[in-house]
């Protein structure tokens, strides 16, 4: 049965219809030339293994790509100032608060490389995404990561007295949403050690997946880099835009702190076609709304089944999703990939949960019927 096929039958057909996958969801779907059957991998695997958007780039960004080829052969020098003024006014902020990067998590190397030293400790939350540790593992300097409350948010107690206790500058991690677990840190809390913090401690604020939150505890921290020139906060085109691939991402700080990440910059950055697709993809008013629109359909397949199922799951305000699989993690993980479904990779300590990006309605009513299946077999 070919994919399309698939969604039509059975009960991934009542699950995208459950799911409100109504016309305007197929309207919006159908903005994305890319959707469909091409978007699997070589062997017929779905990935929803790595948050990424599986919309793709937006049509916009993908002509504007074609159109840059001929651009390819030179630096790219006048690429990235359009790109630049573009995102001034999508965030609302100056030219020298900006940094570009490949992808945000150049930004966060940055950050690291220009903040860490002997005797500034990296303060992280455990689990939370792991690029962020791993720049800071080859100097060997002080890693303390702090693990989630009950409730799956930042330790800010424990993560404050980390960080600020012996009197010395530190790194403070926040990755809200925080990856991998899809939870929320409420930003309430977050500001209010922030604005009572000293200058030597700064804050990382990751907000890869900012433009998917809906809670109303949860806000960006955007706001503070004026008076804080020790909070940058990092954001990333590979999610809500769809372009992991192209690798783009950006930092927003006070000037002072941009002049700082740039020394440790990689030179001639972005490139000519992740800009050209920025800008595209920064002016296309409806990619946003149908890059949440999709998620929101996706996510609600994986809520019905997992209710259905009784499997426990965490609340998101991203892109992915954590479930209880009641079994072993790697064999789980074994099991889809065999199915032809690429789920999330183990994010120790929580081994009994599995992290589970949400793809196309289609794609994740596929993951539905798969699990389904194994709850018969016993499995799940
Ligand atoms: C929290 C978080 N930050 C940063 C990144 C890196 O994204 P990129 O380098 O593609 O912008 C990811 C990727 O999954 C992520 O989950």
């Amino acid at each position: 049965m070919d994919r399309r096929g698939f969604v039509t039958t059975g009960m991934a057909a009542g699950l995208v219809g459950a799911s409100g996958a109504s016309s305007a969801l197929a309207n919006l779907l159908a903005q994305s030339p890319g959707w469909g059957p091409g978007k699997t991998l070589a062997n017929g695997s779905i990935r929803l293994s790595s948050n990424e958007n599986s919309l793709g780039l937006s049509p916009a960004a993908r002509q504007a790509v074609i159109d840059a080829i001929p651009n390819a052969n030179r630096y790219p020098g006048d690429f990235a100032p359009p790109l630049m003024d573009a995102l001034t006014k999508f965030v609302g902020v100056k030219k020298e608060n900006l940094i570009l990067g490949a992808g945000s998590t150049e930004v966060l190397q940055m950050a690291v490389q220009a903040y860490q030293g002997p005797n500034v400790p990296l303060v992280t939350a455990e689990p939370t995404f792991e690029d962020v540790p791993r720049y800071q593992r080859p100097m060997s300097f002080n890693l303390v990561q702090v693990p989630l409350t009950s409730t799956y948010e930042h330790d800010l107690d424990r993560m404050r007295h980390a960080a600020e206790g012996a009197g010395r500058p530190a790194i403070v991690y926040f990755c809200n949403p925080n990856n991998p677990t899809g939870t929320i840190t409420n930003c309430a809390d977050i500001d209010a050690w922030v604005a009572d913090a000293p200058d030597t401690t700064t804050f990382l604020m990751d907000e890869a997946y900012f433009e998917y939150a809906n809670s109303p505890s949860y806000w960006s921290s955007l706001k503070w880099i004026e008076s804080k020139p020790n909070v940058i906060v990092v954001r990333t085109f590979s999610k809500i835009f769809g372009m992991a691939g192209m690798r783009l991402g950006y930092g927003i700080a006070h000037p002072k702190t941009i002049e700082r990440l740039r020394e440790f910059v990689m030179q001639n950055n972005p490139n000519v076609l992740a800009a050209a697709a920025g800008v595209a993809s920064l002016n296309d008013q409806g990619l946003m709304a149908r890059s949440v629109a999709v998620n929101e359909a996706s996510k609600k397949i994986v809520h019905d089944t997992c209710n259905e199922l009784g499997l426990e799951y965490l609340p998101t305000n991203a892109n992915f999703m954590m479930h209880r699989i009641n079994g072993d993690l790697g064999t789980y993980i074994a099991r889809m990939a065999e199915a032809g479904i690429r789920v999330g990779r183990q994010f120790p300590p929580m081994l009994e949960w599995s992290r589970l990006s949400f793809g196309l309605p289609e794609e994740q009513a596929r993951w539905a019927e798969t699990i389904m299946d194994f709850r018969r077999q016993g499995w799940v």
